[in-house]
């Protein structure tokens, strides 16, 4: 059901703070504010690398997850697409995780890889938000997404779940490796239990980001830019804007952006920057300088430090409340999936059913 919303897509971005704390009750215990997995009848300190193969959007939540992983836990990540994994001879050592994330369950590539990797030695853990689903039965370690069903083709509350989970993971693996002391694990359940409400922070600005949206629909091309873990959020933003407003959008590696798309700035190339303050604010604010030099038109999201230092000068900012790292790109992907939700009315495009997409791909 719909209720007062206009597609199922909005109605699934307003579910994020709701669904993400029931996704978040399996894996944060309040009382001791500890990380709490699921019951898994083997030894994760033993875990030598990880895998992490997944499409789409669920692929980007796996990015995200990577740079936790390596952070947190000192393990090290090799991540990949189910399309390309499956088909190129991966190198697969005893005593590696090998972790699938889908909301559907279903998706063909991303079976194919799972079953690979099981053939293989691997211990599989699946991040899913169908608990009947294929992968799920077929995971030795189940973490579930609590997102609710996603009717929505584009993916918006199933991704926020993902990264829920994939972080309390993160924190758990760093645990039982020795490298998160209690104090710290405290401080990561603590944040993660005041997602909600960074979440519904962040849809406090839906009017406003609405109210620009008239400047991103002309485009014929976007470009999303955004550094370590919001890297992946650019890939995301991107490819939310193009499956349903059917803008050409790119989304880069700030600093990669002089290795070659800069060639494409102009005044008629809107550039969406994510970008938290925080250590690597710095560099990012240098390659929006270098996009201004050239009349390209910013649209910055950040947090009121990030504002204050670089918002002069933009096209548009969007203020996003100040919160921990951790659980930024969870609060970021809020305004990625807004302005691309009302780009797409703008242009009266078909939100719910874009053109040539299905919600399960189980085909290859
Ligand atoms: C994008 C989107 C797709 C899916 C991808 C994987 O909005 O929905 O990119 O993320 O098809 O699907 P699942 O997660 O079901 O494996």
């Amino acid at each position: 059901e719909k209720g007062n919303f206009r597609h199922f897509m909005q109605k699934e971005i307003y579910d994020q703070p709701t669904v993400v704390a029931q996704t978040l009750q399996s894996y944060v215990r309040r009382d001791d504010e500890s990380v709490a997995l699921p019951q898994i009848d083997f030894d994760l300190s033993a875990i030598k690398r990880v895998t992490i193969v997944a499409c789409g959007t669920s692929f980007y939540a796996g990015l995200v997850a990577k740079y936790w992983f390596e952070h947190f836990a000192r393990l090290p990540v090799d991540i990949d697409v189910a399309s390309e994994f499956r088909y190129r001879d991966p190198v697969l050592e005893p005593g590696g995780l090998a972790i699938f994330i889908s909301q559907s369950g279903e998706t063909a590539d991303t079976l194919a890889a799972l079953r690979h990797c099981k053939a293989n030695g691997q211990t599989i853990a699946v991040v899913v938000n169908v608990p009947t689903s294929s992968m799920a039965r077929e995971a030795d370690l189940l973490l579930p997404t609590h997102a609710g069903p996603e009717i929505g083709v584009a993916s918006t509350k199933a991704f926020t779940c993902q990264l829920a989970v994939l972080a309390a993971l993160a924190a758990h693996l760093a645990v039982k490796r020795g490298r998160m002391t209690r104090d710290d694990e405290r401080e990561v359940v603590r944040n993660l239990i005041e997602t909600p409400a960074a979440l519904n922070a962040a849809l406090a600005y839906d009017d406003a980001i609405a109210a620009m949206a008239h400047l991103i629909a002309p485009a014929r091309d976007v470009l999303y830019l955004g550094r370590g873990q919001d890297y992946p959020l650019a890939l995301e933003g991107a490819l939310k804007l193009k499956e349903i407003s059917y803008i050409h959008a790119e989304g880069y590696a700030s600093g990669e952006m002089k290795h070659g798309p800069i060639a494409l700035i102009d005044e008629h190339v809107p550039v969406i920057v994510i970008a938290p303050s925080g250590p690597l604010f710095e560099k990012t604010v240098s390659n929006m300088q270098e996009v201004r030099a050239r009349g390209g038109k910013i649209v910055l999201i950040s947090d009121a430090e990030g504002l204050a230092e670089a918002g002069e000068g933009c096209m548009a900012t969007i203020e996003m409340p100040q919160v921990h790292p951790l659980i930024a790109p969870l609060v970021y992907a809020v305004p990625v999936q807004l302005l691309a939700y009302h780009v797409a009315c703008v242009k009266g495009t078909d939100v719910d059913q874009p053109r040539n997409l299905a919600k399960s791909v189980t085909v290859e």
